[in-house]
């Protein structure tokens, strides 16, 4: 028997969010919400957790996978009820409720809470939080002696208890022996007609049990999901963090209030992210990157020293040491660039292979393409990888010279340190060492002009 179980509550549709997404799969900073819940309850040293599914559970189940145990709640009759559900799965001498919507808690806290249940023998320890505006939480009730007593739901409250400032944050720490046959013996007698789990405190001090409460001093610690504004509280919230954590571990922001990353992107040290940045998903940047104003990165891997500048967008690439890319360039998926190569401004890339130090440094597509090392690719090339049905593929070896505005007409190779005469069109492969010409040789007509001008 372990000593703690952790129940993660995640059955309740949302209905304030208005939204065909089931409210725990809604994403802040790149992540569901309930996976910081999961974190959290990692985190916390208890054995795998159990989620308490209902609305939308197989999707629920599949992005949480095997990071948790499940329990189905269905149909949902509220919070008492849903814990309830949990009763053959739960054996720990305590258990820790979450919520599967409030993602912002601290560890810190979670290890007050299980500290002060034990110090102070309490049969339930619950997290409050002190509101200006405590809107739709519960409000706590405490008798004379300052002892929690109760909670009332802002739906059932009276005026003057609406007006009490201390509300319920939803997460508590129970003595497992004192909650399920408890739960059994709840009734719907209220406005919602549901089963409160909060009804448990006046149940347990009827019993003569100690009910004692954590009062956390930072309310964002308890922030529930409910609607859209509550989305992007909890968002700007991770985003705070996520830049503070990267600013300790040594990278420079000029105006970090401006920047979106996702929790799950990493940055090296020495990096210095410049004004509306965004980086999403699994984006890993090494050390000393710059990265200019109106930058977007979606899954990139970049070594150190890679320099992105101004309004370059990149999504599912790799870019290797030194290498530049920008201003403007677009690297779609499929993108390697190697060490020094230099991607330019208006420079489009898909499924392209750049050998190191090759270079495409002005307004081109390069798409199905193997370019080798040290190619220089002039302004205006053009990769003609469609042909209407299938794709095509562009091979330059190392070292040719691609003369600008030249359209390489795919399938077609470039051999190794070949010249391709500047506005050539190549449908033919051309041999290593050689040189390429289409275009038109160029006529001239002494005297044409001023004829014409008379
Ligand atoms: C609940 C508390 C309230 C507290 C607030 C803090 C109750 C009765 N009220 O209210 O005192 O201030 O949280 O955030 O507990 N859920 C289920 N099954 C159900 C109902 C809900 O799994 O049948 C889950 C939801 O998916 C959600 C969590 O429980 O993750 C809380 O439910 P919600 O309906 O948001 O409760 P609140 O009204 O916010
Ligand atoms: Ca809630």
């Amino acid at each position: 028997m372990s000593d703690l179980d952790v129940i993660i509550l995640a059955a309740g549709m949302g209905t304030r969010m208005k939204s065909a997404t089931v409210k725990v799969l809604h994403r802040a900073a790149g992540r569901a919400i309930i996976e910081y819940v999961l974190d959290l309850a990692a985190e916390v040293g208890a054995a795998s957790p159990v989620v308490v599914v209902g609305h939308q559970r197989d999707a629920v189940q599949s992005a949480i996978g095997d990071r948790a145990r499940f329990c189905v709640q269905e149909p949902q009759l509220g919070t008492g009820h849903a814990v309830l559900m949990t009763a053959d799965s739960v054996n720990a001498r305590r258990v820790l409720i979450l919520s599967g919507d409030v993602p912002l808690t601290r560890l810190e806290t979670l290890q007050q809470l299980l500290a002060q249940h034990e110090a102070e023998k309490n049969a339930l320890t619950l997290l409050t939080m002190k509101l200006d505006d405590p809107a739709m939480y519960g409000r706590i009730i405490r008798d004379d002696n300052g002892a929690v007593m109760r909670i009332v739901e802002a739906k059932d409250a009276s005026d003057a208890e609406k007006r009490i400032g201390e509300v319920n944050a939803g997460i508590y720490v129970f003595d497992t022996e004192h909650l399920f046959d408890n739960l059994r013996g709840l009734s719907t007698k209220n406005a919602q007609g549901e089963y409160y789990l909060t009804d448990l405190i006046a149940v347990l001090r009827k019993a003569g049990h100690r009910v004692g409460a954590v009062i956390t001093p930072d309310p964002v610690e308890a922030l529930g999901v409910n609607s859209r504004a509550d989305l992007a509280a909890v968002e700007s919230e991770i985003q705070r963090r996520v830049v503070a954590k990267l600013m300790a571990s040594g990278v420079t922001f000029r105006n970090p209030n401006t920047v979106v990353i996702d929790s799950t992107v990493t940055i090296g040290n020495d990096s210095v992210v410049y004004p509306f940045v965004t980086i999403e998903g699994t984006t890993k940047i090494g050390n000393g990157c710059v990265i200019e104003p109106g930058v977007h990165l979606i899954n990139v891997t970049a070594g150190d020293n890679v320099h992105f500048k101004s309004g370059t967008v990149a999504e599912e690439s790799q870019i290797d040491d030194d290498a530049s890319v920008g201003p403007y360039a677009h690297l779609r998926p499929g993108t390697h660039l190697g060490t020094h190569v230099k991607v330019g401004n208006f420079v489009e890339t898909k499924k392209a292979v750049f050998g190191n130090g090759a270079k495409a440094s002005h307004l081109s597509y390069i798409g199905d393409a193997d370019v080798g090392a040290d190619v220089n690719i002039g302004a205006g090339t053009i990769t003609c990888n469609y042909d209407g049905v299938n794709k095509n593929k562009t091979v330059i070896e190392d070292g040719a010279f691609i003369g600008s505005d030249t359209q390489l007409v795919a399938p077609v190779r470039v051999g190794k340190g070949a010249y391709v005469g500047a506005g050539s069109t190549i449908t033919k492969d051309v041999p290593p060492d050689s040189l390429a010409l289409s275009r038109t040789p160029q006529k001239i007509v002494e005297g044409w002009a001023k004829k014409k001008k008379k």
